[in-house]
């Protein structure tokens, strides 16, 4: 029996991709995400607009997503409460958020140029699309759908069918986020910060135990 319950959460799984975009100053920044969805040569990404990634977005209209295998779940996870922005706004604050001005860094990824834009990409990641913002449209309450065009891929070929322009579904191993948390091979991972900030009520992965 279906039960009437108004949900706090709509996160069923979706892919994690990473956000490359550059600030006024051209630094670099990385945010993850995973409100992306492709048509085409097109994909629409949802932010927040108090993130320093959509604000980079609407003034340089350049951005990199860079699809997240499941073996980066702990790059993500130490991104998890950081931001570029600063001050660090009050909610993000209240949910733990710290500013971090080289996001990169901190979680030990590679910034890499972009071939078509002036967008970071992150070289661990094996599937990279360079893109360009076409349209910006309000989404929600506080959020921005921002519609994004394909300018090039760049695609590790170990993940293709030789001799085509296909990604191998078999060999390509997305992280999906799934109701604040990480899995890849079907399974849950490993304990998500991003779990712990949202206070989401179910148990996740333990951390694993202290030894001695
Ligand atoms: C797995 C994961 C998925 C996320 N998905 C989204 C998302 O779809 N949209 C969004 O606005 N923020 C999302 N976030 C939160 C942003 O990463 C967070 O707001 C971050 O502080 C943005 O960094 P910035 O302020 O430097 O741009 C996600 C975080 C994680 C760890």
């Amino acid at each position: 029996m279906h039960q009437n319950t108004p949900l706090k959460v709509h996160y069923y799984g979706s892919a994690v991709v990473l956000l490359g975009t550059r600030d006024e100053e051209g630094r670099a920044n990385v945010a993850p995400m995973s409100s992306a969805w492709w048509l085409g040569q097109s994909c629409m990404l949802g932010m927040g607009d108090r993130s320093r990634t959509a604000q980079n977005m609407r003034r340089t209209r350049e951005v990199t997503v860079n699809l997240v295998p499941a073996g980066l779940a702990g790059a993500v996870d130490l991104l998890a409460d950081l931001t570029a922005a600063d001050p660090v706004p009050e909610t993000k604050a209240a949910k733990g958020y710290r500013y971090e001005p080289d996001k990169f860094a901190a979680a030990g990824l590679t910034e890499q140029p972009g071939e078509v834009t002036g967008a970071p990409r992150v070289a661990e990641c094996p599937i990279q699309l360079e893109c360009r913002i076409t349209a910006v449209h309000p989404f929600g309450s506080g959020c921005t759908a921002f519609e994004a065009e394909i300018l090039r891929s760049h695609v590790d070929e170990s993940l293709l069918v030789p001799g085509t322009a296909y990604v191998d579904p078999v060999a390509w191993d997305p992280l999906v986020m799934k109701f604040c948390e990480y899995f890849g091979e079907a399974r849950n991972l490993r304990p998500s910060r991003l779990a712990a900030n949202w206070r989401m009520p179910h148990g996740g992965v333990l951390p694993a135990p202290v030894s001695g």
